[in-house]
């Protein structure tokens, strides 16, 4: 993965590791937390005859935020779904390797899906509100996971979801209304709201604001810098401004590899691979 040549032929910053752990950042970000969260060792994934991830080692750690970044088709949806065994839902993948949370493989028959997906939330690029109201939305999961009982402690749940989606003064007068009935940016918080809910550790998002305005993209990428501060959350973009303002650490990708992973500052002022120079600056993909 890391290239020793293009490392020695550059300047390297102070601090630099020649030298990383498999899968951990050549580049530490001090003002970030290094507790381990997701553990991935020599992951692979085909569909079909067609591998779409070749032996990827990476680290994510707890409560910062990782963007996943690279062309169309180098495999970041892909992967972010093995995060939540997403891609068991589609016919003909095959995976190997590893991805441990608490030291425990999430592909493991034992792993019990229902469990993990509560563990690992997912937001997805296209808002997609379940046709309920705004209440139920949030709701509804943690009634299913036996997280509430009371009417009270629902509605107390609900509305802590919705504050810290930062949602809850814009729909808090209209709580029964459908969540389809809100804009589309709201729409995106609601389903922030309705991941939240259920107390995740880790909440996956797959290109959260390409289908929003900037000032919802804007509301977005504050509300990601706040729940960092409860969550891990890992990010796809194809927005090189967004990685570098939301992202502590950011992964490129490239053809199902993971070419650099890197601290962002450092990865978008001196990237150490001649790829993800060239796709940072805009000379590739
Ligand atoms: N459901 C699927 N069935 C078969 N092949 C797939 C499937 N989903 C993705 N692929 C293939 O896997 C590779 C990686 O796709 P993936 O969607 O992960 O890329 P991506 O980096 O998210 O791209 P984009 O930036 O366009 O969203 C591509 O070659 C794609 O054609
Ligand atoms: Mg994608």
């Amino acid at each position: 993965m890391l290239n020793e040549q293009t490392v020695e032929s550059r300047d390297k910053p102070h601090g630099v590791q020649r030298q990383p752990a498999p899968g951990g950042p050549v580049s530490r970000n001090e003002k970030a937390n290094h507790e381990l969260s997701i553990r991935v060792r020599d992951l692979n994934l085909w569909y079909g005859d067609n591998q779409a991830l070749k032996n990827i080692d990476i680290d994510i750690y707890q409560r910062n935020v990782t963007a996943l970044i690279g062309p169309s088709g180098c495999g970041k949806s892909t992967f972010l779904r093995c995060l939540n065994r997403m891609n068991d839902l589609i016919k003909g993948v095959r995976v190997s390797g590893r991805v441990e949370m608490d030291g425990r493989d999430v592909n493991d028959a034992r792993m019990d899906e229902v469990a993990l997906r509560r563990r690992v939330g997912m937001v997805f690029q296209k808002p997609n509100p379940f046709p309920k109201s705004i209440y139920e939305n949030v709701a509804y999961a943690p009634r299913m996971h036996d997280l509430v009982g009371r009417k009270a402690e629902q509605d107390e749940l609900v509305e802590r979801a919705l504050t810290d989606a930062g949602l809850w003064n814009e729909v808090k007068d209209k709580l029964q209304q459908p969540g389809t009935s809100l804009s589309g940016g709201q729409q995106q918080r609601l389903c922030i709201a309705r991941a939240i809910a259920v107390q995740p550790e880790v909440i996956l998002m797959d290109e959260p604001t390409s289908a929003l305005d900037p000032i919802s993209t804007a509301t977005i990428e504050d509300l990601m810098d706040k729940l960092k501060q409860q969550f891990t959350i890992v990010t796809v973009t194809h927005n090189m401004q967004q990685a570098a303002r939301v992202a502590d650490y950011t992964a490129f990708f490239h053809l199902g590899e993971v070419i650099e992973y890197n601290d962002t500052q450092m990865m978008f002022s001196n990237p150490y691979t001649k790829k993800a120079e060239d796709y940072i600056t805009g000379r590739y993909g």
